[in-house]
Parts: structure tokens; C-alpha cells; sequence
């Protein structure tokens, strides 16, 4: 099928940042419940993903994966059926590789050659009515005479192929680029996966988990992840169209670990890069501050604009990061991180954005929604850890310079 998916980034929620493998059908349908009756379904999360460790260990005589009965009684077919009964899409995981991450079997053929698994696993999902698959990309054999990267890209496109056989419009969410971290980000193999990914799939990790919930962490981690993360994506905007997204992994916003301004500077920045808005915690327990972060609407209509532009770093300092992002309207986004430890004035000069003087911009502030004239800089406190976004029309400018070529960063 030729269906065009994802045309902006898929937002929902998938429990392995805060469950792992501690998952089951009770704690994934009482997610769903949250994001019904919190409002986020609603505003666009509606895609739920159950990720690694719900199968058996062992296919079935036919070949086919099998739920665990313990953890989904009900069966995967019902599980489908129990989301898209609430208005919801189902999610879910399985490997390009021999065997999961967490070594359940994988769709890949085994280590040492053999059959792979890619269309019976496609025609199964198909059959329970999965909307979108997350392949991972563990343990992928490399046969002798291919070099990694070939084996990944042979694979991804016998998965993708598979999916399309199946005759079921799926989203894929593929993995392959996050393994080929080498040490330092932005190797040429990387770089080589992600020119073919995104004819395989819809959306992609290049990167690193984030930092998983974990009661006995430092209270620093989750956040440091979040800046890890959104420190190799920021690069990425030259991969990022409709129907192809940059995923810099899942929002952990209103979750332990992130204060309220983390939280916010988590959305900010997944907005201003286009990324999936994929939620990972315990939808029923996110912090006030955390969920009304999520479910600002200016915000989540930045991250969904139709023009689908990933927005680029504009200027650095130790302190600030200014980012702009191009939206369908005509309009343009512009975020500042204060990554300091400090609150602090921040003023950024229209001519830094592309926007040289005679522009008059009216400055919508996102978060609270409070609009602003000027001809001169946005100004405003940004909180320590914080994010400002605003969304800039622009009035009597004579040519905005594209973001990507504002400066040279
Ligand atoms: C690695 C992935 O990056 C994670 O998001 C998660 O799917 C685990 N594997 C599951 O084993």
C-alpha cells in the first residue's frame, strides 16, 4: 500500500522508559485510560506501543510470535481491538535482528544465516490491526561479504517491503541508525544510514535510550539525557521532512526525574526539532506542571506543523541556545534553552534570526499564549534549565533569511 504515513511526527505513548520489561496488558490499558481521560488522546497522543518482552520466548509450530498469556491474557488481536475502541492506534515491537534486545525472537534471520521472519511478522501484526511497528536492532547477523551498514540497509528494506506486502498501512518507526554510535556522534556510517532510512521507514533513532525511571538515580540524570539527546538531533534537520522524522527518543516530560522546567524544555525542544511526541511514563501519575507542558496546544501545533521542517541552532553560547524553525504559515518559531544553573534575561535580536531590521514581528510567548510587538528583539527571564518559545509573525520584513543559513553553526 502507497497510504502516506505520518506526514507529521507520530505523538502517543510506549511504557520503556518507565516500565522496561515489567509490562503487561493491565498497566498498558490503564496508560490508554490516562490519555483518554486526561485530554492528551485527544490533542493528538493516540499511538500506544508496547515495547520489548511481550512475547514468548518461542514461536509457535508455525512460526508465528506469541504473546505471553501471562502478561496479555486477552491476546494482542484484543489488545488492538481494546485501543482502537477508545479511539487509539496500537503499537508494537519487534527486532530487525535474530532476537530482541532482551533476547525474545527477533524478525531477522538467525546468527550464522537461515529464513527470516520479516513477512509472516508483518502478516501477523496486520492481522491484529497494528498501526505501527517499532523494529529495534539488536542482534542483526551481518553474513560474510557485507559490511554492517549493508546488512542493516538490506534489512530495514526487507522490512519495509514486508509491511507494505502486508496490505496495512504501518507506521515504522526503524532503529538502525542508533547502531552506529561510535564513540563520537556523527560517524560517516551514520551518516550513510541515515541518507537510506528514511526510505525504509517514517521515523528513526539515531541515538541513545533516555535515561530510563529509576527510583535510586542521581536527581541530575534524566535531565542530562534529555540534553544528550537533544544535543546529536539538533544536528539532524536535513533528514527531517513529512512522512520522515529525526527521533531523538521518548518524552519523559512530567515524569520523576525532570523539574517543572525541564519538563517544559523537553517539549520546547522536541516542538522546535519536529521530533515524536511518544510520552514514556506513568501517564496517570505525570506532575501538573509536566502535563500541562505536554498538553499545551500552541506547543503540540509547532510540533505537528504541516511544513514539516526541523528547526535549526541559530546561535550558542555556554548559557543560551537560540533555535528557529520555519512553519507552514509563514510564520517562525524561535526557542532559547537556558542550559545554565542560573535564572537569566535573555534578548535575542531579530537580525540574529534571520528577521533584519525593517521587520516588525508580533511575538506570540507559546507557553502562555500573551502576544507581543516588536521591531527590535524578543526579550524575556528564562528560568535555569528553562525554555522560551514564541511564535513570530512577521510584518513589512523585506526577505527572512532561511534559518539554515543564518549563520554557520
Ligand atoms: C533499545 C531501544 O532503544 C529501546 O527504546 C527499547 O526498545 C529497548 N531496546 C528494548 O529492549
Amino acid at each position: 500500500s502507497d497510504t502516506p504515513l505520518a506526514l507529521t511526527p507520530p505523538m502517543g505513548w510506549n511504557n520503556w522508559a518507565h516500565y522496561m520489561c515489567d509490562i503487561d496488558e493491565a498497566k498498558v490499558v490503564a496508560n490508554a485510560e490516562a490519555l483518554v481521560s486526561s485530554g492528551l488522546a485527544a490533542k493528538g497522543y493516540d499511538t500506544v506501543t508496547v515495547d520489548d518482552c511481550w512475547m514468548r520466548r518461542e514461536r509457535d509450530a508455525r512460526g508465528d510470535l506469541v504473546a505471553d498469556p501471562v502478561k496479555f491474557p486477552h491476546g494482542m488481536a484484543w489488545l488492538g481491538e481494546h485501543l482502537h475502541a477508545k479511539g487509539l492506534k496500537f503499537g508494537i515491537y519487534e527486532d530487525a535482528g535474530s532476537l530482541t534486545c532482551e533476547r525474545y525472537p527477533g524478525s531477522g534471520a538467525p546468527e550464522g544465516g537461515g529464513p527470516d521472519h520479516y513477512a509472516r511478522d508483518a502478516r501477523l501484526f496486520a492481522s491484529w490491526n497494528v498501526d505501527y511497528v517499532k523494529m529495534d536492532g539488536c542482534n542483526l547477523w551481518v553474513p560474510p561479504g557485507k559490511t554492517k551498514e549493508e546488512a542493516y540497509r538490506d534489512a530495514y528494506n526487507a522490512v519495509a517491503r514486508a509491511l507494505r506486502d502486508s496490505g496495512r498501512p504501518m507506521v515504522l518507526s526503524a532503529s538502525a541508525p542508533a547502531y552506529f554510535q561510535q564513540g563520537e556522534w556523527g560517524g560517516a556510517d551514520w551518516h550513510k544510514v541515515l541518507d537510506w532510512v528514511g526510505e525504509t521507514g517514517q521515523l528513526w533513532r539515531e541515538g541513545k535510550d533516555i535515561k530510563v525511571y529509576k527510583a535510586s538515580a542521581p536527581r541530575t540524570s534524566r535531565w542530562s539525557s534529555v540534553l544528550g539527546n537533544y544535543g546529536y538531533n539538533r544536528w539532524l534537520g536535513r533528514y527531517a521532512a513529512p512522512g520522515n522524522w529525526n527521533d531523538p527518543d521518548f518524552l519523559i516530560a512530567g515524569a520523576p526525574g525532570l523539574t517543572d522546567a525541564e519538563s517544559r524544555s523537553q517539549v520546547g525542544l522536541w516542538a522546535m526539532m519536529a521530533a515524536p511526541f511518544i510520552l514514556s511514563s506513568d501517564v496517570s501519575a505525570l506532575s501538573p506542571g509536566g502535563l500541562a507542558a505536554l498538553g499545551n496546544t500552541r506547543l503540540i501545533a509547532l510540533d505537528q506543523d504541516p511544513l514539516g521542517r526541523q528547526g535549526a541552532v541559530v546561535s550558542s553560547s555556554p548559557a543560551f541556545e537560540v533555535l528557529a524553525r520555519p512553519l507552514a504559515n509563514g510564520d517562525r518559531a524561535v526557542a532559547v534553552l537556558n542550559r545554565s544553573g542560573t535564572d537569566r534575561d535573555v534578548s535575542v535580536p531579530l537580525a540574529g534570526i534571520g528577521l533584519p531590521a525593517p521587520c516588525v514581528v508580533d511575538a506570540e510567548d507559546l507557553w502562555t499564549g500573551k502576544r507581543t510587538e516588536t521591531g527590535d528583539a524578543l526579550t524575556g527571564r528564562v528560568a535555569a534549565h528553562d525554555t522560551a518559545v514564541w511564535r513570530l509573525t512577521p510584518r513589512g520584513c523585506a526577505e527572512a533569511v532561511p534559518t539554515g543559513q543564518i549563520n554557520g553553526l
